[in-house]
């Protein structure tokens, strides 16, 4: 299956630096590249990325949608808004969203339920604290959070794509070793496996300080299907050899 390189630009950029930043990558990417490819930017920046990058190889999308359809939510973006600017994928869960916010396991399934139903793919994120880790509790964390998805979405789970995310990896330059992350994406596998109905891979992608230089050997794993890279896609050179590593 091919592989997703996702990057979550977070809440960086500018017109300017946006600009400079996307035309460095669709002059390096090939028109059909390896692997699928997408940036996730920060909202304002949308109809930017959309001028920039139709018709390339480079797809994008938000990082964050509302669980409500319309009316008096302010300062929230709904799923159609999302639509009117061809987003293909939205990411959902994110453990910044989870522990500033205060999403839980259920607004990030209702989150996954409609970008669904505005056809976007919903890029969920999982992932144990530290704290979680050390006191042997990273499957039933992961498991759960994903179970609440599974549970909301249904069927359309086949859709969906899954980033594993160890919180003590993000933004540290402490990544997972590959090791470390083929285990948590094979109990994600399993656990996708027995509840999608169809043969279809869903695919799970890691996120976690990946870098140009660790990518290769975490993308050899047999169950990562991708990375979903914050730090490292700023940069038009470390995102496209993480690109060239799938
Ligand atoms: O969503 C991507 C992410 O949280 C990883 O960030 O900066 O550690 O690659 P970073």
């Amino acid at each position: 299956m091919r592989k997703l390189i996702a990057g979550n630009w977070k809440m960086n950029g500018s017109l300017a630096a946006n600009a400079e930043l996307l035309q460095a990558l669709r002059a390096a990417l090939p028109a059909a590249p390896a692997a699928d490819v997408a940036v996730c930017v920060p909202f304002p920046y949308l109809g930017q990325v959309q001028a920039a990058c139709t018709g390339s190889a480079i797809a994008w999308g938000a990082q964050d949608v509302s669980v409500h359809v319309a009316g008096a939510y302010t300062g929230e973006v709904s799923a159609a808004m999302l639509r009117d600017f061809a987003c293909r994928y939205v990411i959902v869960g994110h453990s910044e969203r989870r522990q500033y916010h205060g999403e839980s396991d259920d607004i990030v399934a209702q989150k996954a339920r409609r970008a669904l139903a505005a056809g976007i793919t919903p890029i969920v994120c999982v992932g144990e604290t530290q704290a979680q880790r050390d006191q042997g509790d990273t499957e039933f964390v992961v498991k759960r959070q994903l179970a609440a998805v599974i549970h909301a979405v249904g069927h359309c789970v086949s859709e969906i794509v899954v980033a594993y995310e160890p919180v003590w990896a993000i933004g540290t330059g402490r990544t997972a070793t590959p090791e470390q992350a083929q285990a948590v994406h094979a109990v994600l596998r399993a656990q996708l496996r027995a509840a999608v109905p169809s043969e279809r891979r869903v695919r799970i992608l890691y996120g976690g300080s990946m870098t140009a230089d660790n990518a290769a050997a975490l993308l050899a794993q047999p169950d990562i299907d991708g990375g979903l890279v914050g730090g490292a896609s700023l940069k038009a050179d470390a995102f496209l050899r993480i690109v060239a590593a799938a």
